[in-house]
Formats: structure tokens, C-alpha cells, sequence
């Protein structure tokens, strides 16, 4: 990983891996809190293991809701290069709670200051995959207008765009108007970091990604795809004054502003995500038995490096125990 100007090695992956194998024993036990739990004290020993000055910019809410991985808190050996880290131990509890597909660890590693420091509020969100002319889709035009500017884009009728949209109430008026449009909906019930990094894997048949988020996933849902081109708008959304005041405290102080993902993440950028139950994205960790009784687990991680463009899929596999 040393084109990153950052060299943390595949000691990496291994943040994302052991936090999907401590998820991994709480699927589908309907218990959302202790298999985050899980997830956040796995990582947060194996971010302690690396060799840099980590900062966690992206976390599991502010200090006083989270006792672990919170906003602010450092990570790492306390040695080496100065990383700001944008992380989701679980992204997916309640996938992994009722042990449904596409539930993830993700974890992206910048330099410092190279990623937003948003809030856990809303965020309203809009991306592309690689490969149209800037600005073809806008955060501020209607769902028709960007489904149809799209599918101009792309050469095709608007009735082959694929629109994914998390299915919520809230965004009841988005499906209408996409369907008005004539496009198709794919409706995902968690788990928009994998929904917008769709839009760049063109085997999910996802188009664009429409909608409002968490925040924290939109930062990680950009730096996924800063890794591989594509585009990424979002805007936070405040429900109330404590959620705004949580916004000053980080210092953003323009509530309405539209960000562009090169706004979200300004460096480079390593993306590590390992899948915790079997998805588009990953497949999820699994356990096995060879005959003389030894339990095996493996996973499968996707590391991509912003810089060089790179994608690799990473097996493992080990004895359970280690
Ligand atoms: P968690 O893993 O924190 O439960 O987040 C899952 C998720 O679906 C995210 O992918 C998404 O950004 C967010 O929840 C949407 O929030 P809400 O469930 O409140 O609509």
C-alpha cells in the first residue's frame, strides 16, 4: 500500500476481517447491540495493532454514546504515519441481526485531514458509477430529471436505468417519481454503503443510488467510490438543533452545503471492507470442519487503493483459534 504514501500493509484487511468474524458469531440472534459490539471491540484491537498515529474521524457516534471507536479517539501504536481513519464495524446490524445478506465491515484509511469529519446525522445522497461526463446527475434535481439525464447518458431508455433506493417511508416521493420516469427501483432494507458502490459494479445492474443515509456511510460509501471513479454528492440532514450543534462541534458550520465527493474525501484513500453475511459485494464469513474436528473459518475482503486504482479481493482462511 506504500503508493498511498502510507504503508500500513495487509495488517489492513485484517481491522475489517476481525471484526466481520466476531459479527459473525451473533448472526441471526436478533441481538443488534452485542453484535456491533462485537464487531467494534475486534477492530478496535486490531486498529491497535497497527504501526501509525490513528485518528478515528468516522465512528460509532460521539464519545459519550459510544464507549468504543468513537469520533476523536486515537488508535494505533501511536508511532508511524499520522492516518485519519472513517470507520463502520457493522454496517448492518439488523442484517446481521436476522441473518440477512450484504451485512459488512467497513473501514477506510486516509491521511490525515483527508476525510470530512461528518456528523451521525442524515445525509441526503446521490451517485453514479464511472464513466459519464461530470455533473450528469445532480443532488438538486428532481429523481426524473436525473434518471432521465442518465439514461441520455448512458444511450438507453430510461426504462433500463436501475435506481436503488433504501426502502423507507421517507422516501416514498423518490420511488414515486423514479417510477413516474419509468425507471426501475431496486429497493435494499439496509446497508448503503454496498448500495452506492453498486452503482460501479455493473454485474448488480444498479445504475444510480438515490436517497437519504446515514452520513458516516456516505463518507465511506465516497471513499469506496473514489477508488474506482463514478460520482457522489451529499448534503447532511439535521432533524433537530442537538444534530446541528453536533455538526459545529466538528466544525461545519454551512448546514445546507451540497459536498462533492472529492469535498467528502480530499486524498488519497485505502477502502477495506470485509462481508460479514453473504451479499453482491462479498461473500460472508464462513466456518467449516475438516474431519479431525478442526474448525476453519474464512473470509473475503475487498481492499481498494484510491491512488493507483486498484482492486483486489483477498481470501482467507485459518483455524478458528488464531
Ligand atoms: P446500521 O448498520 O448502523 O444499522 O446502518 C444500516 C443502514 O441501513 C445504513 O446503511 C444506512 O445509511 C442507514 O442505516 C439508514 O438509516 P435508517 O435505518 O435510519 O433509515
Amino acid at each position: 500500500m506504500s503508493q498511498t504514501g502510507f504503508d500500513l500493509g495487509l495488517d489492513i484487511v485484517r481491522v475489517a476481517e476481525d471484526a466481520a468474524i466476531a459479527a459473525h458469531g451473533w448472526i441471526g440472534k436478533g441481538d443488534e447491540k452485542a453484535a456491533d459490539q462485537a464487531a467494534v471491540d475486534a477492530m478496535r484491537s486490531a486498529l491497535n495493532a497497527l504501526e501509525m498515529d490513528g485518528r478515528i474521524v468516522i465512528g460509532e457516534g460521539e464519545r459519550d454514546d459510544a464507549p468504543m471507536l468513537f469520533i476523536g479517539e486515537n488508535v494505533g501504536t501511536g508511532k508511524g504515519p499520522a492516518i485519519d481513519i472513517a470507520l463502520d464495524p457493522l454496517e448492518g446490524t439488523t442484517l446481521a441481526a436476522k441473518a440477512m445478506n450484504n451485512a459488512l465491515t467497513v473501514v477506510a484509511f486516509a491521511p490525515r485531514g483527508g476525510l470530512l469529519h461528518a456528523p451521525d446525522t442524515y445525509m441526503d445522497k446521490i451517485a453514479i458509477g464511472p464513466g459519464y461526463p461530470d455533473g450528469v446527475v445532480d443532488l438538486d434535481a428532481s429523481p426524473e430529471d436525473n434518471v432521465r439525464a442518465l439514461a441520455a447518458a448512458k444511450g438507453v431508455d430510461v426504462s433500463e436505468i436501475v435506481a436503488c433506493v433504501l426502502d423507507r417511508p421517507r422516501h416514498d416521493r423518490i420511488i414515486a417519481s423514479l417510477r413516474k420516469a419509468g425507471a426501475r427501483v431496486h429497493l435494499i432494507t439496509d446497508g448503503d454503503v454496498a448500495g452506492v458502490f453498486h452503482t460501479a459494479q455493473p454485474e448488480t445492474g444498479i445504475d444510480i443510488y438515490l436517497g437519504l443515509g446515514g452520513a458516516p456511510e456516505g463518507v465511506l460509501a465516497a471513499a469506496a467510490l473514489k477508488c474506482v471513479g463514478g460520482q457522489f454528492q451529499g448534503r447532511l440532514v439535521f432533524r433537530n438543533d442537538d444534530e446541528r450543534q453536533r455538526a459545529q462541534r466538528l466544525g461545519l458550520t454551512d448546514y445546507d452545503r451540497k459536498y462533492s465527493l472529492n469535498e467528502l474525501v480530499s486524498s488519497d484513500v485505502v477502502f477495506v471492507a470485509t462481508g460479514v453475511t453473504p451479499g453482491a459485494l462479498l461473500d460472508g464469513v464462513q466456518k467449516e470442519m475438516s474431519a479431525d474436528g478442526q474448525v476453519f473459518i474464512s473470509t473475503e475482503s475487498l481492499v481498494m487503493i484510491s491512488r493507483t486504482q486498484t482492486i483486489r479481493k483477498l481470501y482467507m482462511r485459518r483455524p478458528l483459534q488464531s
